[in-house]
Formats: C-alpha cells, sequence, structure tokens
C-alpha cells in the first residue's frame, strides 16, 4: 500500500532546470558581489561572508549521504546529517538520547528544536562557511525552527527522487547496522516521508529553489546531474573575483 510506482517529480511543482540554474546563478552573483573578498579553492567559499547553505532532501535510501560525500569531495562543504548528528546525541548520553532514540525506532521526527540546535553547533564550531545540510528540514516545524533559530534561509535545495520499491530495497540491503534500517520502520519512514516532508518539498519548488534529481542510475550518473548545480556556484565565485 505504501509502496509507489513512479518518481514523485510529478507531484512537485514543476520548474524548468534551466530557469532554476539561472535563477540560482544570479542570487548567487549578487550575494557575492557585496561581501568582502572570496578566497577560492574549491569553488565558492564565502568565508568572510554570510554561510551558503544547501538542503539535501529526499526519501529513506535514496542517495542522499552517498552524493553528500562526492559534493564534499569535489566542492569542498562542510556536511551535516541531520541522522547522523542525532545519532550521535544518544551516544553522547544527553538528556535527549532516549527519546531521540525512541523517534528513530518509530521513524517519527525528532522535536525541531533539538535538531536545529544540534546543526546550530556544527555551524557555529566550523571554518568552512559553505553547508550541505542533509536530511533536513523534514517537515514544516523543522523548516520553520531553522528560519526562526540560524536566521536564514537555504540557497539551494537538492531533492533526489526515488521509487519507494527502490529506496526499500537499498534500505534492507545497506547493513550499516541501523535501528531503523528494517521494514516495519521503513514503511513508517516513507509515511513521514509523504506526509511531512513532501510539503517541504512542494514549499521550495514554488520558491524556485528545488532542483530535482532522478536518483536512479549509478553514483556517477547522478552525481552528472548534481555537479553542474554546483559549478555554476563556482562559475558565480570565479566572476567576482576577476
Ligand atoms: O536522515 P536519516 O535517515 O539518517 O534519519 C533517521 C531518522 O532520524 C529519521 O527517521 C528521524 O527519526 C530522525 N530525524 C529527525 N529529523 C530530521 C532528520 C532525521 O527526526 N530532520
Ligand atoms: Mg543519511
Amino acid at each position: 500500500m505504501w509502496r509507489r510506482a513512479t518518481p514523485l517529480s510529478p507531484l512537485i511543482s514543476s520548474f524548468k532546470s534551466s530557469f532554476c540554474i539561472q535563477q540560482t546563478e544570479h542570487r548567487i552573483f549578487e550575494r557575492f558581489t557585496t561581501g568582502l573578498p572570496l578566497q577560492e579553492k574549491d569553488g565558492i567559499s564565502p568565508k568572510y561572508g554570510a554561510p551558503f547553505i544547501t538542503f539535501v532532501l529526499g526519501g529513506p535510501g535514496c542517495g542522499k549521504g552517498t552524493q553528500c560525500a562526492k559534493i564534499v569531495e569535489t566542492f569542498g562543504f562542510k556536511h551535516l546529517s541531520a541522522g547522523d548528528l542525532l545519532r550521535r546525541e544518544i551516544e553522547s548520553d544527553s538528556d535527549y538520547g532516549s527519546m531521540i532514540l525512541n523517534s528513530i525506532k518509530e521513524g517519527r521526527i525528532v522535536p525541531s528544536e533539538v535538531t536545529v540546535k544540534l546543526i546550530q553547533r556544527e555551524m557555529e564550531s566550523s571554518d568552512n562557511k559553505k553547508f550541505l545540510i542533509d536530511g533536513f528540514p523534514r517537515c514544516e516545524e523543522n523548516r520553520r525552527a531553522f528560519e526562526n533559530i540560524i536566521g536564514a534561509e537555504p540557497d539551494l535545495v537538492l531533492f533526489f527522487d526515488c521509487p519507494e520499491d527502490e529506496m526499500v530495497k537499498r534500505v534492507l540491503n545497506r547493513n550499516e547496522g541501523r535501528i531503523d534500517d528494517n521494514i516495519d520502520t521503513v514503511k513508517k519512514r516513507l509515511k513521514v516521508f509523504q506526509a511531512l516532508s513532501l510539503p517541504v518539498i512542494n514549499y521550495y519548488a514554488k520558491k524556485g529553489k528545488l532542483h530535482t534529481i532522478n536518483a536512479i542510475g549509478s553514483v556517477d550518473e547522478i552525481f552528472e546531474q548534481v555537479h553542474p548545480l554546483f559549478a555554476v556556484c563556482k562559475r558565480a565565485g570565479r566572476r567576482e573575483t576577476t
């Protein structure tokens, strides 16, 4: 019943990719022409200005983490996985540990303030100001809490669009020892994704910030779709430095 045969992209308000790229380039160019000097290493590097924030969204097993690793390697971003931060919090014996563990076991979303504070701590302690925030925002409450607490909006939003049967297959085969990678919890996570995360994805589509990536294919094939989005940032950064 939870199985989805077709990709989600038709459900998302459609924006032509080239339009999005043009818009993104324009915004980035505007931002980077008003800041202090750029230090260009791997592309954009707003070290002295506002952080550059990318949200990475998609259902469980859509390949967010794998693609984030490629983006980090190629473009030098700091990767913050909301799920990993929450799992680390459980291990650190924090007051919230058992609440977080129970939420993860049930595939529920942890109260936004807890997750945003963990993200905030990482952002504030990082020298790198280019952030890839993965698995966040998972719901409208997450999104609003981030805007209120961090006081910023994302510059880019990536959505890895993958059919449900493929996501289930990947999660059940990945063998990472995660407590929530079992069929019952995966079904719950997919329901949460449909009900709470898709509205956030639609929100960013309407704002013209969303870039939908077809998450079927090899890691390199998928990265071929991702690469140009960041290469645009790189060009915008270069233009300013010349
Ligand atoms: O993104 P990931 O699959 O690692 O998330 C695992 C779990 O962590 C989610 O199913 C949810 O219980 C919790 N989580 C959350 N809020 C987020 C991200 C993850 O509550 N923004
Ligand atoms: Mg992950």
